[in-house]
């Protein structure tokens, strides 16, 4: 017997901005699996059970929520923000890819979510109105060389760039050092936007420039954005600047 697997996305904090289609999916399962802080944020009815387990263990939240699937459960796995985006529907399709071929026939589908940069980015303005790209700074899964390599081709190709997971106590160094990169790739002018808990009562929007910038600005519950030089700054009296990056370049159309 097969039952149902959904990976859905919370958003990334206010109820408000969690899709009909995520509470639907959430009104449906019987079974949660996810990290503490998001199972806490759901308001289950007595019949649902939480499985709530630490955010290392990605994989093997994934393998259990797909077994309780495989036999015959309606089961939910939770994140934050977009469950596609450096989070848990990558976790449950490797599980996948890697379990066993029964697994393959099971009813899954992946609930998308309102991700932290785009709710940071709408507090600002519209700092991502041109190309951008989204960069996890852990290097928990990928060498931290790798990531410099990163952060040189986004300034140079003129992404604007959001940062995941830019801080945490086991991390607290990498993005001082992602500043210290940019500022010899991009003028110092650049705007950078620490949005922390967007959409949570704790929320706190801050704009700085790149030469500003420092790391402390940032905790694990910040998404950063770097603009590019033709990133803008529109001052207003009493009111927090807004940033918005173009939608022409020169020579468009050329
Ligand atoms: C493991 S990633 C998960 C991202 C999530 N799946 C999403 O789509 O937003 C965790 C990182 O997302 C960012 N983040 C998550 N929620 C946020 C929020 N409400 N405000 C700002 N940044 C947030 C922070 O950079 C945090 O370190």
């Amino acid at each position: 017997m097969s039952g149902k697997l959904t990976v859905v996305g919370l958003g990334p904090g206010s109820p408000e901005q969690m899709t009909p289609e995520a509470l639907a999916a959430v009104a449906d399962a019987g079974d949660f699996f996810g990290y503490f802080p998001y199972i806490d944020r759901l308001d289950l009815r007595p019949d649902q059970r939480r499985h709530a387990s630490d955010n290392r263990e990605e994989l093997a939240r994934a393998r259990a929520a797909i077994e309780m699937a495989a036999k015959g459960g309606k089961v939910c796995v939770v994140s934050g923000g977009d469950p596609g985006v450096f989070a848990m529907a990558a976790a449950v399709c490797e599980a996948i890819d890697e379990g066993p071929a029964e697994w393959r026939d099971i009813d899954f589908s992946v609930v998308p979510g309102v991700t932290a940069m785009l709710a940071v980015a709408a507090k600002a303005g519209a700092p991502l109105g041109h190309d951008f790209c989204a960069i996890s700074l852990s290097n928990n899964l990928k060498p931290w060389d790798l990531i410099e390599k990163r952060l040189i081709a986004a300034a140079e190709a003129g992404f604007v760039m959001a940062f995941y997971n830019p801080v945490s106590k086991a991390r607290p160094h990498q993005l001082g050092d992602a500043f210290a990169l940019l500022r010899r790739h991009l003028p110092g002018e650049v705007p950078v936007i620490f949005g922390r808990a967007a959409g949570r009562p704790d929320e706190a929007i801050r704009i700085v420039p790149l030469s500003q910038a420092e790391s402390g600005m940032a905790d694990m519950a910040t998404c950063v954005i770097v603009g590019t030089a033709e990133t803008k700054l529109i001052e207003r009296d009493g009111r927090r600047p807004l940033v918005y990056s173009p939608r022409y370049f020169k020579g468009a159309g050329a």
